[in-house]
């Protein structure tokens, strides 16, 4: 199985950004971890802060992997882009979130991701990515 794990802008400085929200584990050690829980399945990381970017390797993976967790971070809540790249492959797509964001500002409970995901995981902190696996290997 081929999982591609897709972050957003900002993500590059987890462990180091406001920990507080985000914790202070760095993605990259993080990615290890995963990666040894489920040696069975290759993950593709790639993490930009360009919106177009990330539109370019979601078209580029989306007809090949067998899903896409994908922390869009800001762009989730403007990128109508980002959006339409989803709904023109065939990958699932979960949609990932570290923080709840519900429980923050209004502006991010707005979501151009949600209604052409699969499913969403919001608020496990980092444990949401690994939830997001499982949710693949169950099919
Ligand atoms: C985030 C939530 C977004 O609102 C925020 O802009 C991020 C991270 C999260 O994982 O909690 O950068 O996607």
């Amino acid at each position: 199985m081929k999982i591609a794990i897709i972050n957003g802008p900002n993500l590059n400085l987890l462990g180091k950004r406001e920990p507080a929200v985000y914790g202070s584990t760095s993605f990259e050690a993080y990615l290890s971890d995963l990666e040894a829980l489920f040696p069975e399945i290759e993950f593709l990381y790639f993490q930009s802060n360009v919106e177009g970017e990330l539109i370019n390797f979601i078209q580029e993976v989306g007809f090949s992997v067998d899903g896409i967790l994908l922390n869009a971070a800001a762009y989730t809540h403007t990128s109508v882009g980002l959006g339409d790249a989803i709904k023109a492959i065939d990958a699932p797509v979960l949609e990932i979130h570290i923080s709840n964001t519900f429980a923050r500002e209004d502006f991010r409970h707005q979501s151009y991701i949600s209604p052409v995901a699969k499913g969403i995981i919001v608020g496990f902190g980092l444990d949401s990515y690994r939830l997001g696996v499982l949710s693949f290997l169950k099919g």
